[in-house]
């Protein structure tokens, strides 16, 4: 059986599965804030078109500058990208023939990217997946033979957030080693930025941070994301890709949506509410539910061998959650569960009541 690599576009997997698509599908695989676009970027909406007229300022301007003033930062340490995977993308071409190291289970694009980068991926399943305790000495040691570490914090999909003084003491460890470090934070916008290590950057070289703005924002059709690393890099990286790649519209969007501060307040608000919500009820019914920092769960069914079952039993009645089976680690014997609004939630815990009986 062939499951998807990524959530969202829930249209094709019903029909891979081969399975009737109810009239209302809750997409509850992928994690874009329900909220969101903001209110301000759907008034502003008619007067965008002006915006696809022209060509778009080559370096994002101004939403690069606004970017580097929030992040407190020197202009030529961001580039930005037409989302966070275009940069992934071309990130990991510059490890062609090196060694680079993924910790399992993570997001699926660093190994694609790195694939066809043709890099040589050192993989590191973690045992202690619940907790996310990391195997510190094992990937210290590997450390000492690759070029990059890549870590995802929170990670995805577990939700697991990477403890700063861990953080520091890999960081640390990758300057006296000679490896750089990626840290992917796609998803910090839903946690405290006291956890970023954008400060890091300044005096590191060796790190790189990656952001996405289509989550928090709602606009993961429009794709937009930065990355945070030393000049050098990122002038290298700019070299590599293609003139006007961020769209005038996203740049345009991009700089409504941050100065909408209090459309990101109210999201962390409203997702830490139903995320504690739906932890209660799913632990209730005998789930085990990993901590998230994001606004996601990774949760287990008290029968995990029946995972699959409960999936297909969702995807029927149009509760669409995320597959674990590409997860190495998981094993398809976990579900993600993005957080949606009340009634996307209220559907899915109908649904699981009555697979419960
Ligand atoms: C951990 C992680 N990094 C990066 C991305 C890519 O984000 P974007 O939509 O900005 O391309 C995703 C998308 O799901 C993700 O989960």
């Amino acid at each position: 059986m062939q499951f998807p690599i990524h959530g969202a576009n829930f249209t094709t997997l019903y029909q891979r599965f081969d399975i009737a698509q109810p009239e209302t599908v809750y997409d509850l695989s992928e994690n874009v804030n329900h909220l969101g676009p903001p209110k301000a970027v759907v008034d502003s909406w008619l007067s965008l078109i002006q915006e696809i007229k022209t060509y778009p300022h080559p370096d994002g301007e101004p939403l690069k500058s606004l970017l580097v003033k929030k992040h407190h930062l020197a202009l030529d340490q961001l580039l930005l990208g037409n989302g966070a995977a275009e940069l992934l993308t071309f990130f990991a071409l510059r490890f062609k023939g090196k060694r680079v190291l993924l910790i399992h289970p993570t997001f699926s694009e660093y190994k694609m990217t790195l694939e066809a980068a043709g890099a040589l991926i050192e993989e590191i399943k973690m045992t202690e997946i619940q907790n996310y305790e990391l195997p510190l000495e094992q990937i210290k040691q590997a450390m000492q033979n690759a070029a990059c570490l890549y870590l995802c914090n929170p990670n995805n999909p577990t939700g697991a957030i990477i403890n700063r003084a861990i953080l520091e003491d890999i960081i640390d460890h990758g300057k006296t080693v000679g490896c750089e470090v990626l840290v992917d934070e796609a998803f910090m916008d839903w946690t405290d930025e006291s956890n970023s290590v954008i400060d890091i950057t300044k005096e590191m070289k060796h790190v790189t941070v990656l952001r996405s703005m289509t989550k928090m924002y709602g606009i993961a059709g429009l794709r937009l994301g930065y990355i945070i690393g030393n000049p050098q890099l990122i002038k290298e990286m700019k070299s590599k890709l293609p003139h006007w790649n961020v769209n005038a519209l996203a740049i345009k969007v991009g700089e409504i949506c941050l100065q909408d501060t209090q459309f990101h307040n109210k999201s962390i608000q409203f997702i830490k509410n139903m995320k504690q919500d739906i932890q209660d009820y799913l632990e209730n019914k005998e789930c085990i539910v990993m901590d998230s920092a994001a606004n996601f769960l990774c949760f287990q069914l008290k029968e995990p061998n029946k995972t699959r079952d409960f999936y297909f039993y969702c995807l029927e009645r149009g509760v669409v959650l995320r597959h674990t089976e590409n997860y190495s680690g998981m094993d398809g014997k976990w579900l993600r569960i993005a957080i949606k609004g009340n009634e996307a939630m209220n559907y899915f815990k109908n649904v699981m009541d009555e697979w419960n009986g």
